[in-house]
């Protein structure tokens, strides 16, 4: 199928900057944005509520289906932070925006998104928000294994150091007391997780434009994507 406006793929490690980076690029191309982390995140909470082990694959596969088969998990626009996340049936829908930004849920999400039953049953909606193009999707695995086939693609990556700082300046700046070792040890644990995990590890597709923001400002960095974006569509 050939889409007249590109699927934009964003993937890269946490904390590179990624979701502002998405949202900006969305809102410059007037694209929908949708947040893939956000639905393992919710998938984490959902399990979590109901006390069951993070590790337990099948369980937590279960809910992550379950929820989809009912649709209990929707992700919204929402005009001023971008995308918001619902969770639950249609009459009693509940804003997990802000619950599913913890430490704890960054973690969390890494874990479930191990299991190959949480992994499959979020490939349908994820390639369903995207499949008609005009879309950023945002990401660990959009452009090798959800849209191998998205006409940009692009990988945004920082050192630990760089982006266990802003982490640790974004959660200090909402109030949470986290130390900047405790940060960094976070960022570096769940590297491990999503590059070492035996289903759709985090990597870069062999066509996916390299960005490294390290010592880039996020005006940079999004000029530069927005360029590459721009070369395609000519
Ligand atoms: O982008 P984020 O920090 O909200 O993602 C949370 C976790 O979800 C991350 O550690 C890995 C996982 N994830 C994934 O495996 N595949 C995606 N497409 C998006 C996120």
């Amino acid at each position: 199928m050939s889409r007249s406006r590109p699927i934009v793929a964003i993937d890269g490690p946490a904390g590179a900057g990624k979701s502002t980076i998405a949202r900006r690029v969305a809102d410059a191309l007037g694209f929908v944005l949708v947040d893939t982390g956000a639905l393992y995140r919710t998938v984490a909470l959902a399990a979590s509520r109901r006390g069951i082990p993070l590790s337990d694959g099948e369980s937590v596969g279960d809910v992550a289906r379950g929820m989809v088969s009912r649709d209990e998990l929707r992700l919204d626009r929402d005009p001023a932070n971008g995308v918001r996340v619902l969770l639950g049936p249609a009459d009693a829908r509940e804003d997990v925006s802000e619950a599913i930004r913890t430490p704890e849920m960054s973690l969390g999400a890494s874990t479930v998104s191990a299991h190959p039953g949480v992994r499959a049953a979020l490939l349908d909606i994820q390639r369903r928000a995207g499949a008609e193009g005009g879309v950023v999707l945002e990401g660990r695995d959009i452009g090798t294994v959800v849209f191998p086939d998205a006409e940009v693609k692009l990988f945004l990556t920082a050192s630990a150091e760089t982006r266990a700082r802003r982490r640790y300046d974004e959660l200090v700046a909402k109030g949470q007391e986290v130390s900047y070792e405790e940060t960094l040890d976070q960022v570096r644990a769940r590297d491990r997780q999503d590059e070492g995990r035996a289903i759709a590890p985090l990597r870069r597709a062999e066509d996916a434009h390299l960005v490294d923001s390290s010592s880039m400002s996020l005006d940079d960095v999004l000029e530069r994507m927005l360029a590459i974006v721009r070369a395609w569509a000519r």
